[in-house]
């Protein structure tokens, strides 16, 4: 008789009900390479009334309480789709510690707890899996685990957030607003009615977290990201980027640099010659570089229902391979994992865009020049433009320089009378792809 695996849902909403929906669509071709009956036995939601019409719940038990899932015995594989950290942590270390495998999308979750949870998974020989947690359907966290063992990577640059990126895309292709991008970005469900996690870089530095974790084998949690978001990105901003050669992203950087690394998430300009400049609307990408593959990018839709449950439904396969052949336990994410130092970034080397409204006398350019090369900064290019009255619009992108010299001229800037305002400070890439 064929084997039976009965799996619990913790969470019925856009991932879970995706995950329903992709085991049923694929059922046929699961079960074959798997050698056993998959059943999606509990789900757990915190109001049944709400999901108990569902087709795609016929036959299948609803429930609010977590303890008829943690005491039935017939369950071996817990996903975790809810969302937030509690009862998500306090629900997956039950798990755990009852000897079933878990499998969750929760990057608040991992970001800040993974490696402590991987250690109570190999304590008690299950599997703990979350593909699902960075790119939505991309795979990636398991390629850099195993595919990408034999390199030392030394970057990994993500654009990691599709709220982000399509508010970005909308103000780049089509001229809108920031308000009136992320007003549609909130009418076509990417955005959250609370942006805060997307627009201020806090969901991408999660992911970086996760990321560098896996790829650094570095213990890094979401406080070690210093985090910058694109809440003061403007129209003109976009506009003189691509006058410029450019395209502008929410960029999550991890860089090797020294014996430590570097973790940021910040917007910048990326050249359009860069693969990444190419990532549009809502998808996501990950261009790693190790010290023997060189370059590599992954690439596809970062959010949604159905390709966020393709990431989860790979993890509940090959935990199901885990069980069925008695290695539960091994060959996880994270479990080789250090401390390591972190480089200033204050000593992080960039190039840098300044927008500054300045008056529009004799002499204002010399003055500010003056105080770039005071502070041992070269300026590469420079566009001025009379949009105003009485004053000038100053575009300037100087070479690469340690962001302590930038933040130096920043305050300078700030106390020079003909400075009406700096409008915008935003990091270039440079165009050397590694
Ligand atoms: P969602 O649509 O808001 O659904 C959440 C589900 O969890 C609902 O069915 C809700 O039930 C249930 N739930 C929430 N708190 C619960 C609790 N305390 N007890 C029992 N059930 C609870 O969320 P989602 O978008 O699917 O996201 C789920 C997870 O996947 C999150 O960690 C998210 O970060 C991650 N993720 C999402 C995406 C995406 O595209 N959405 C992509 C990658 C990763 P009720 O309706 O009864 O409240
Ligand atoms: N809010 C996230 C995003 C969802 O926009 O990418 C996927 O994690």
């Amino acid at each position: 008789m064929m084997k039976e695996i009965n799996i619990a849902l913790l969470g019925f909403g856009t991932v879970g009900s995706g995950t329903a929906e992709a085991l049923n669509r694929n059922r046929e071709l699961i079960e074959s390479q798997l050698g056993c009956q998959v059943n999606l036995k509990t789900v757990l939601v915190r109001h049944p009334e709400k999901y108990a019409q569902l087709d795609i719940l016929k036959g299948v038990r609803v429930t609010s309480d977590y303890q008829e899932i943690l005491s039935d015995s017939s369950i071996q594989i817990v996903i975790e789709v809810m969302g937030g950290i509690h009862p998500a942590k306090e629900y997956i270390y039950a798990a755990l510690q009852r000897g079933i495998s878990v499998v969750s999308a929760n990057k608040d979750l991992v970001a800040l707890y993974g490696p402590e949870i991987i250690q109570i998974a190999l304590t008690h020989h299950v599997n703990f899996s979350c593909e699902a947690s960075v790119g939505g359907g991309i795979p990636i966290l398991q390629p850099l685990h195993d595919s990408l063992a034999g390199n030392r990577v030394d970057k990994i640059i993500g654009i990691v957030n599709g709220t982000t990126n399509y508010i970005l895309t909308n103000m780049t292709d089509n001229g809108a607003s920031y308000e009136d991008a992320l007003k549609e970005a909130q009418a076509k469900g990417f955005a959250e009615a609370d942006p805060t996690n997307d627009v201020c870089g806090y969901d991408a530095a999660r992911k970086l977290a996760i990321l560098t974790s896996i790829g650094f084998r570095a213990n890094v949690t979401f406080d070690d990201v210093l985090v910058e978001g694109i809440e003061k990105i403007q129209q003109e901003d976009v506009t003189y980027a691509r006058d410029m050669g450019y395209v502008i992203k929410l960029l999550a950087v991890a860089l090797r640099e020294g014996d430590g690394v570097a973790l940021n998430v910040y917007p910048a300009f990326v050249p359009k010659s860069h693969p990444l400049a190419s990532v549009k609307g809502a998808y996501n990408a990950i261009y790693v570089v190790g010290n023997v593959v060189d370059d590599v990018m992954f690439y596809g839709q970062g959010a949604g229902s159905l390709p966020t449950a393709s990431a989860v439904m790979g993890d509940v396969i090959s935990t199901i391979k885990h069980i069925s052949n008695g290695s539960a336990g091994t060959g996880m994410i994270m479990t080789d994992i250090q401390r390591i130092p972190f480089y200033s970034s204050l000593k992080l080397k960039d190039s840098y865009y300044f927008r500054l409204i300045v008056d529009d006398v004799t002499g204002v350019l010399a003055s500010i020049a003056r105080i770039f090369a005071d502070n041992d900064i070269s300026i590469n290019e420079v566009v001025q433009k009379r949009r105003f009255e009485k004053f000038a619009e100053l575009m300037l992108i100087v070479d690469t320089s340690p962001r302590e010299n930038i933040l130096r001229v920043e305050d300078a800037l700030k106390n020079l009378p003909t400075v009406k305002s700096i409008a915008n400070i935003i990091r270039v890439m440079n165009d050397d792809k590694k």
